[in-house]
């Protein structure tokens, strides 16, 4: 699998799958245009398609559904495409997928998508029993031309990042390099394997240097977002630039992370002050992994998990665990998808975080981010107006005892701060967020303050 970062990304399937109503609600999403070519083909065209059979036969309507399909498919922005269900039949258009598209099967079954075009006007909609032989003969074409397979929103989102989320999934690669604790738990053996220790330029010369791989090898990356951002790194930057897979096995690396192609190393003069977007071909999610968790792991990638559903305003935090990793990676591969390299509304991932980094720094580092982080969503949460109750229940943050006017200077040299004033992230309401938000400086002081105990 690969991601649609670069290409258009395809919606295949049955009739009645639900493709134009996803495919539109992706497109927004993500700020795609989006076309359906059903619709399409009868715009160009000015006839319904139930008209369009009736006159030109299957086989004349199959040459117009490919002019057009193979037109749309040809666009050079990367769009979002709904196609009809039979375009599969037609051998260009398969060829026209593989080339430009990541292509998603819409998932349904035959009696479900009978129930809802039964009583439509489609073509090929009239007979139960042909319906259920046509089903079973496109199967086959469907599976072959798919890349993923999607049953809704979620599914679809994670596929265009390819992000995989499965019990039991396994990342496959030329050269693993991995957290040492991660692989004597979870054991996983590829070609070539190194142990990873620390994000540092020193780990990545090292691997530089050893790495065996073509430039044409995979690297794959297996541990915690330590790992992950090294394994990134150093495929970013070897030969200058190799392929490489995340396979998150922490908490904070599935739901964060592990998604989104940022990629670092931290300096002595800070944390990830060196690094470069460089997207994973594939994240591969095992939330099974996450079991031997130590809890104060786990408790840090709560705090991640609590700022993603804030910023989705849904309560993600009372799924069972494995739909709440799949939630909170669905949003931040959305997000991520419609903003790759953070030129704007990316920067709502930073929900609490100018405040936590601002108490990280202050306190040498001594306070975990995800604690700073749980303090950082009481402040944004507060400068908001909105309760807090989710943030205290969820994490129960306790005030830190750091140095006021050590954080108060570390959050003025956060880079969030521009021409001297400080950007904030809040929310109008849970599910929406705002970013660049200008607040006086006593206020954010204050927020500040309150999240420091002595
Ligand atoms: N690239 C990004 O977008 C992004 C986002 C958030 C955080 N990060 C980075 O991620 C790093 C933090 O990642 P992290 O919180 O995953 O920590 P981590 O990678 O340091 O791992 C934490 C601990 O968990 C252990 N561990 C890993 N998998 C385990 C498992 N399955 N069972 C038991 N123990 C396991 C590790 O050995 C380690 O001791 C930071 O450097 C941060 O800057 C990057
Ligand atoms: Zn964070």
């Amino acid at each position: 699998m690969a991601h649609a970062l670069d290409r258009h990304l395809a919606l295949i399937g049955f009739m009645g799958a639900g493709k134009t109503t996803l495919g539109s609600r992706v497109a927004e999403l993500i700020g795609r245009q989006f076309f359906d070519l059903d619709q399409e083909i009868e715009k160009s065209v000015r006839r319904s398609i139930p008209d369009l059979f009736r006159r030109e036969g299957e086989t004349g309507f199959r040459v117009l559904e490919a002019e057009e399909t193979l037109r749309t498919l040809k666009r050079e922005r990367p769009a979002v495409v709904a196609l009809g269900g039979g375009a599969i039949e037609t051998p260009a258009i398969r060829e026209a997928l593989r080339e430009h598209a990541l292509t998603v099967l819409v998932e349904v079954e035959v009696d479900a998508a009978w129930d809802r075009v039964a009583r439509s006007a489609r073509p090929l909609a009239s007979d139960p029993e042909q319906f259920r032989q046509l089903y079973e003969r496109r199967r086959g074409l469907y599976g072959e031309a798919a890349d993923a397979s999607a049953r809704d929103l979620d599914d679809v989102v994670l596929a265009a990042l390819g992000v995989r989320i499965d019990a039991g999934a396994r990342a496959e690669g030329d050269v693993l390099l991995a957290d040492p604790t991660a692989l004597e738990l979870h054991p996983l053996e590829l070609p070539e394997m190194h142990a990873v220790r620390e994000k540092s330029i020193e780990e990545a010369q090292r691997l530089w240097t050893e790495l065996g791989i073509p430039r044409d090898g995979t690297i794959v990356g297996y541990g915690g977002g330590t790992t992950t951002d090294l394994a990134g790194f150093v495929a970013a930057t070897y030969m200058r630039g190799v392929q490489w897979i995340a396979a998150p096995t922490t908490l904070v690396g599935q739901v964060d992370a592990g998604i989104g192609g940022k990629t670092a190393v931290d300096l002595r003069e800070g944390k990830n002050l060196a690094g470069a977007f460089h997207y994973p071909e594939e994240v591969v999610i095992d939330p099974e992994l996450i079991a031997t968790l130590p809890a104060e792991e786990r408790r840090a990638g709560m705090a991640e998990v609590v700022k993603t559903g804030l910023l989705a305003g849904v309560d993600v935090w009372d799924l069972p665990e494995a739909e709440m990793i799949r939630a909170c990676a669905a949003y931040k591969s959305g997000v991520c998808l419609g903003d790759p390299y953070e030129g704007g509304r990316r920067a709502i991932l930073n929900l609490g975080h100018t405040f936590a980094h601002a108490l990280e720094a202050a306190s040498l580092y001594t306070v975990r981010h995800g604690d700073a982080v749980a303090l950082g969503l009481l402040a944004a949460l507060r400068l908001s107006g909105l309760p807090t109750d989710v943030v205290e229940t969820v994490l129960d943050p306790r005030p830190v005892a750091v140095d006021r006017r050590r954080a108060w200077e570390a959050l003025q040299r956060d880079k969030k701060v521009r021409d001297g004033r400080i950007r904030l992230v809040l929310l109008d309401a849970p599910g929406k967020p705002v970013w660049g938000v200008e607040r006086p400086e006593t206020e954010v002081r204050a927020a500040l303050d309150e999240l420091i105990s002595k």
